[in-house]
């Protein structure tokens, strides 16, 4: 298994692995499936600053992990989202947890100093594995989406990655940070 940097040519892929969650559960808040150019147009528009990874098994994409900004406004630079998604039958074999390892390792290469990710309730997986790689439950947001006929509740999980200590600098491109961590 090989985790890279997603190119044009990955993004079909991970669109469909998103269509998935999204077509038959609630982990995914999205109701219309996404269609290439929406995510063609995402990452072109993120992916200098933001790693969009992908784990390929036998040439194939089998997940995807990814940042994005947090909140426009200035202060929130520092902060990102993250994500990860796997193909259903690439679940519970450790694909996950290397592909958020590597994502956070560029995201603190590249300055970043704070991720969170947000979980829809209850997703076992999901919180395992942010837990695994150091992130801790700060924030729970009572009945914030309604899908299936019923509200669901969002946890989110928050890790510090480059500590308190003095001011931010500029935010790496993910190509100089890429030869930081490689
Ligand atoms: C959530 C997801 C990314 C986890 O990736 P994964 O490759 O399945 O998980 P890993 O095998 O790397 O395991 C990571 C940790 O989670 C635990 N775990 C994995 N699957 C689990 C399950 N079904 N139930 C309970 N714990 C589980 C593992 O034991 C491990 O914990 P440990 O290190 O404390 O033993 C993957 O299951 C997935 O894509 N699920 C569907 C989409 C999704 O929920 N995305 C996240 C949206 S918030």
């Amino acid at each position: 298994m090989e985790i890279r940097l997603a190119g044009g040519g990955d993004i079909a892929a991970v669109q469909d692995i998103q269509n998935h969650y999204i077509a038959a559960t609630h982990i995914h808040f999205a109701a219309q499936p996404l269609t290439l150019e929406e995510g063609l147009a995402e990452w072109r528009g993120a992916r200098e600053k933001h790693p969009w990874l992908v784990s390929v098994d036998g040439g194939r994409v089998v997940g995807f992990a990814r940042s994005s900004a947090w909140k426009a406004r200035a202060a929130y630079q520092w902060t990102v989202e993250t994500a990860v998604y796997l193909r259903p039958e690439a679940c519970g074999r450790g694909v996950g947890r290397a592909l958020y390892e590597r994502l956070f390792a560029v995201l603190r290469a590249q300055g970043y100093r704070t991720a969170i990710g947000g979980i829809t309730q209850p997703n076992e997986a999901s919180v395992r594995l942010h837990e695994a790689v150091g992130m801790h439950r700060c924030a729970t947001f009572e009945r914030a989406g309604f899908k299936f006929g019923k509200w669901w509740t969002v946890g989110y999980w928050r890790m510090d990655l480059g500590g308190t200590e003095g001011e931010p600098g500029p935010i790496l491109m993910v190509a100089d940070a890429l030869r930081i961590v490689a």
